[in-house]
C-alpha cells in the first residue's frame, strides 16, 4: 500500500472513494451554521447530499458510524464515507489512528483499491498524519498467512493524505515515513507472533532475529545452551529443560552514531516462550494453541529496535529476549525444585506454569551485566492482568514511578491503552520462600500480576525499572473495525516513541 500526499482539491480528486469524518454534537439540529466547515463544503459539493442525512438523524457521528455514499454527485470520487468521530472532547489521536483504520478495512472489504482521506481543519499537522498513517498500516495486516484457499486477494493499493497545507509538504512526508517504519516493525513482530510452535522454534526465533539484525546494520549476539550454561542462567535453563529444543538468548544492540558521555542505556527485555503447555504443571487443554503467542514481549522488542535501527535516536539501546519452550518432557524441572538465578538468588520453583517470571530474572540479570541503566520488559506474563483489566489495558509496573509515567506518557500518545499497577512493599511478601530465597508464585490469594511483577523486581534491583504485562492484549480473539484478529502488536509504537522522546 502506497500513502501519500493528495495535493488535489478534494471535488477533483479521482480516487475510488474520499473519506472524511465528522463530530458527535454538531451534526444534528437544522441549523446550517452547525455542519462543520469540511462537512459544510462537501455539502455544497455534492449539492446538498449530507445535510439531510444529518436532519433525519442518519448521520449522527457516533464514534465509527459509516455513512457511505455512492457516485457522489459533485465528486469525481466513486463513493464518499462520512465516518463518525464521536464527541469532539474525547476525540485524540487515537481515535484518529482508529477511524482511519476503519475506514481502510471498511472500504477494502467492499472493493475499493485507493481513497483519500481528509484531515480536518485541526487535524492538518505532522502528528496528526503520523497518526493516520499508522492507523492505516495498523489495519492494513490480517493473519491469512496458511490460508491456501483465500478468496480473491482485496488489496487496499493507495492511500492519499488529503487537506494538509501545500507548505508543510516536507514535514508531512517526514511523519508519514516515520509511520512506514513503525508500521513495517508491528508487522513484522505480528507474523512472529502468528507463528505456530512447530514453525518458530526458540532456534528459528533467533534466525528470524540475525535476518532482521542483518538487513538493519544491527548488532546480534545469540547465546545457545552452552554459552547460556557458561553464564549459569539456571532460571531459563530450568525452564528449558523440559524441551528437545534447546533455548537461546538473542541479544540485538543499537549503537548510535552519535552519543553524548554518561547518556543512558536503555534495555528492552521481551518473554519468548515460543510454547507455554504449563510443564509439569500443566494447562487444560482448552484454548492451550493460544500459547502459540507467548513469545509476544519477545518479538515485540525485537520489533522495536529493528525500528529504531532506522529511526536513529540518540541513545543506546539492547533488545534482550530469552526464547524457550515451557514442556512436560522427561527431565522437566518439577513443582518444589530449586534453581539457582544467574544472579545468584535460589528461587523455588512452586508452579512450573509461572516460567515467564524466570527466563526473564536471568534476561534482566544479564541486560544489567551489558551495561543497561534502564530496564523495560513486556511479557504475557499471568492470567491474573486479564482478571484485572480485561482485554482491554496493558498492565504497566515500575519504579520509580516518575520512570513508569514517562512510558505512560509514551502510551497515551501512540493510543495504546496502559494502565499503572501499584507494587507496594507487602505484596513483597507474597514470594518469599521457606526453602530459598524467593518462590515464583505468590502465597496466599490474588495479586497474580503484581507479585509476578514483584519477582521481576528483585532482579532489576535499584536499576529503573518498567514492566509491561501484555498477557490480554497482544491477542484479540474478534477483529475490531480498525484491526484485524489475532496478535496486535501492542506497545510497538509506545516503546518505540519512548525511546525516540529518551
Ligand atoms: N503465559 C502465561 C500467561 C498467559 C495467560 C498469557 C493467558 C496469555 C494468556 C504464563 O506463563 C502463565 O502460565 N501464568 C500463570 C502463572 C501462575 C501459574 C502463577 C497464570 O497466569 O495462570
Ligand atoms: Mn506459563
Ligand atoms: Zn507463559
Amino acid at each position: 500500500m502506497q500513502i501519500e500526499i493528495e495535493a488535489q482539491p478534494f471535488s477533483s480528486i479521482s480516487s475510488d472513494a474520499i473519506v472524511t469524518y465528522v463530530f458527535g454534537d454538531r451534526v444534528s439540529g437544522n441549523n446550517e451554521a452547525r455542519i462543520e466547515s469540511v462537512l459544510a463544503e462537501l455539502d455544497r459539493a455534492t449539492e446538498g447530499k449530507i445535510k439531510p442525512l444529518a436532519d433525519s438523524g442518519e448521520l449522527t457521528g457516533k464514534f465509527l458510524e459509516m455513512t457511505l455514499l455512492h457516485y457522489p454527485q459533485g465528486l469525481a470520487a466513486k463513493k464518499l464515507l462520512v465516518i463518525g468521530a464521536g464527541k469532539p472532547e474525547k476525540f485524540s489521536h487515537a481515535e484518529l489512528r482508529k477511524i482511519a483504520g476503519a475506514a481502510l478495512r471498511y472500504l477494502r472489504a467492499r472493493g475499493a483499491k485507493s481513497f483519500a482521506f481528509l484531515a480536518r481543519e485541526n487535524e492538518q499537522t505532522p502528528a496528526a498524519a503520523q497518526a493516520m498513517a499508522e492507523g492505516l498500516l495498523h489495519a492494513e495486516y490480517d493473519s491469512d498467512k496458511y490460508q491456501t484457499e483465500k478468496k480473491p486477494a482485496k488489496v487496499m493499493e493507495r492511500v492519499s493524505l488529503a487537506g494538509f497545507p501545500a507548505n508543510s509538504r516536507a514535514e508531512i512526508e517526514a511523519a508519514i515515513a516515520r509511520a512506514k517504519i513503525i508500521g513495517e516493525a508491528e508487522i513484522w513482530a505480528r507474523d512472529m507472533i502468528n507463528e505456530p510452535s512447530n514453525r518458530l522454534t526458540p532456534r528459528m526465533l533467533a534466525e528470524r532475529a540475525e535476518a532482521m539484525a542483518r538487513e538493519a546494520g544491527l548488532e546480534i549476539d545469540v547465546l545457545d545452551e552452552k554459552r547460556i550454561a557458561e553464564l549459569k542462567m539456571g532460571a531459563l535453563l530450568g525452564v528449558a529443560q523440559g524441551s528437545a529444543e534447546p533455548p537461546r538468548v538473542i541479544v540485538v544492540r543499537y549503537r548510535p552514531a552519535q552519543k553524548k558521555p554518561n547518556s543512558p542505556v536503555l534495555a528492552f527485555v521481551g518473554k519468548a516462550v515460543t510454547f507455554d503447555t504449563g510443564g509439569i504443571s500443566i494447562k487444560p487443554a482448552n484454548n492451550m494453541e493460544e500459547m502459540k503467542t507467548d513469545m509476544s514481549g519477545g518479538a515485540t522488542m525485537l520489533a522495536v529496535i529493528r525500528a529504531l535501527a532506522r529511526l536513529k535516536p540518540p541513545i543506546e539501546v539492547m533488545a534482550v529476549v530469552p526464547a524457550t519452550e515451557n514442556m512436560p518432557g522427561g527431565r522437566a524441572q518439577k513443582p518444589g525444585d530449586v534453581q539457582i538465578a544467574m544472579s545468584g538468588k535460589s528461587i523455588e520453583v512452586i508452579n512450573t506454569d509461572a516460567e515467564g517470571r524466570l527466563i526473564l530474572a536471568d534476561a534482566i540479570c544479564y541486560a544489567k551485566k551489558l551495561g543497561a541503566t534502564h530496564l523495560i520488559d513486556a511479557a504475557t506474563l499471568t492470567g491474573a492482568i486479564i482478571t484485572a483489566l480485561a482485554n482491554v489495558h496493558v498492565g504497566a509496573f515500575g519504579t520509580p514511578r516518575e520512570f513508569l509515567d514517562r512510558v505512560l506518557d509514551s502510551a497515551r500518545a501512540a493510543g495504546e491503552k496502559m494502565w499503572p499497577m501499584p507494587i507496594d512493599d507487602e505484596y513483597q511478601e507474597m514470594i518469599k520462600s521457606k526453602i530459598a530465597d524467593i518462590r515464583n508464585t505468590g502465597s496466599g490469594k490474588g495479586g497474580g500480576s503484581i507479585t509476578a511483577a514483584w519477582f521481576l523486581k528483585e532482579f532489576a534491583e535499584d536499576t529503573p525499572w518498567v514492566h509491561l504485562d501484555i498477557a490480554g492484549t497482544a491477542w484479540r480473539d474478534d477483529a475490531k473495525p480498525w484491526s484485524a484478529s489475532g496478535p496486535t502488536g501492542i506497545a510497538i509504537r509506545t516503546l518505540i516513541d519512548f525511546a525516540m522522546r529518551m
